[in-house]
């Protein structure tokens, strides 16, 4: 296994900085391949804790080549903001690097983000307010500022002059803005690139030689396959591929590089901002899963929506992904809540079934989840560390998920804790000396 991709399988917080966290000390190298400081985890390590929103958790681990690749869209001050905290807590920072390619978020972006949330009124899609699609969409339009124009004054002011002329009809309301003023701007980020310029590398090569070396490289994605841009509930998704795919164009290396593909699926559904979710569950149960899965946003404190898994959203993102594996996280959440539901297909209007994900948005936003009962159990499961000594009733419950997805389930969370997950199969070698 020399390429290993971790990806959300659902809606996005799914668990994948616990997933990755733990597999980075076994990794040579732990990249992030996409989105921005709209992702974010917190990692408690010998009860400290610390939020990541940009780099990668496994920082934590001293010396340890840990990448944002040219994929994920910076926001410099958060960047510069996360590495003083860290440095503060006495973190060694020598394995970060920063793609030269990697385009940076602007204070514009960010202003752009909240308007166009603002004129959407009812129909916003609830973003995070980060400036990731306006920073994305400067991407495709060739007026991105990247990592490396940080290191060119000339080339910094004139870059943004040029990004930000076009904008000044959007940008009107916040005319007075001090943020917005070339001089000011173009002097900010100069000074943050000095600060980040110790960072700023070349990253794929750094990927090929550990690549070439036989070593383990974790490319870590951020959201999730229904938040894709291109396969997920458009509009309501984020501004990037979030999809398995995405890690080779986000960090520099050919599909030959990829072994394995890891999904990463709550055992039950999540999702923040706007957008259909045909299994959610809005009563009490709802909110009793929210309490229990503490589903709140990292980034944004947000109360999650919450339902029941939805197996046909998860076979659709393990054809889009091609899972290898499967990670089942926050099994425990579910404990005690007996039946049991998993969506098996879809009932739309009319009488009309759905077994695979439907591609019309229409279609898509009027489905409900056809739900199958499936026995509870009641036993306290987070000091349980191999499947077998699940309780039945639990490994019937993830034997009908992996069936149904014709994946093998690699790893299962049974607690928040570090050492509370399941390892099996694929994962087996992966596993840390002390988890
Ligand atoms: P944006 O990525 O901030 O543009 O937000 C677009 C959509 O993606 C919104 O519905 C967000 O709530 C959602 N989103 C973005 N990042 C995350 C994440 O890390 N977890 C869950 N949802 C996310």
């Amino acid at each position: 296994m020399a390429g290993l991709v971790i990806v959300g399988a659902q809606w996005g917080d799914e668990g994948k900085g616990k997933v990755v966290d733990l597999l980075a000390e076994q990794a040579d190298l732990v990249i992030r391949f996409q989105g921005g400081n709209n992702a974010g985890h917190t990692i408690v390590r010998d009860g400290e804790t610390f939020k990541f929103h940009l780099i990668p958790s496994g920082i934590l681990y001293p010396g340890k080549l840990c990448a944002i690749g040219n994929g994920v869209v910076v926001d410099p001050k958060v960047l510069t903001e996360e590495i003083a905290e860290l440095s503060r807590r006495r973190i060694d920072m020598s394995g970060l690097r920063i793609s030269a390619n990697a385009h940076l978020i602007m204070p514009y972006h960010k202003l752009l983000d909240h308007a166009g949330e603002s004129q959407l009124g009812k129909l916003q899609i609830g973003t995070t307010r980060r400036g990731i699609g306006p920073c994305y969409a400067d991407k495709a339009a060739r007026l991105g500022i990247r990592m490396q124009d940080l290191l060119d004054e000339k080339i910094l002011r004139k870059k943004i002059y040029t990004a930000l002329e076009p904008k000044r009809l959007m940008l009107r309301p916040f005319a007075k803005d001090p943020e917005l003023d070339l001089h000011t701007m173009s002097e900010e980020y100069r000074i943050l690139g000095h600060r980040l310029e110790p960072y700023i590398a070349d990253t794929p090569p750094i990927a090929w030689r550990v690549i070439d070396q036989g070593g383990l490289v974790v490319f870590e994605g951020a959201q999730g396959a229904l938040l894709d841009i291109d396969h997920g509930t458009y509009p309501f998704v984020t501004s990037s591929n979030t999809v398995a795919g995405a890690a080779c164009a986000g960090a520099g290396v050919g599909p030959r590089s990829i072994d394995d593909v890891w999904g990463i699926a709550k055992a039950y559904a999540t999702r923040v901002g706007a957008g259909p979710f045909p299994t959610e569950l809005d009563e009490a149960l709802g909110e009793r899963l929210r309490e229990a899965g503490g589903e709140f946003g990292t980034t944004t404190g947000r109360p999650r929506r919450t339902g029941w898994i939805d197996l046909v959203a998860l076979r659709y993102a393990t054809r889009i992904n091609g899972f290898t594996g499967l990670v089942v996280t926050k099994l425990d959440v579910l404990t005690g809540i007996d039946p049991l539901y998993v969506g098996v297909r879809y009932l739309g209007p009319e009488g009309a079934t759905f077994d695979e994900f439907p591609y019309h948005q229409s279609i898509v936003h009027k489905v409900q989840g056809d739900l199958i009962e499936l026995p509870g159990w009641h036993e306290d499961i987070s000091g349980v560390r191999s499947m077998d000594e699940l309780p039945a009733n639990a490994q019937s419950y993830l034997e009908f998920i992996s069936d149904y997805l014709d994946v093998p389930i690699v790893m299962v969370g049974v607690g928040p804790a570090r050492d509370e997950m399941i390892w099996t199969g694929a994962a087996e070698r992966l596993r840390p000396a002390a988890a």
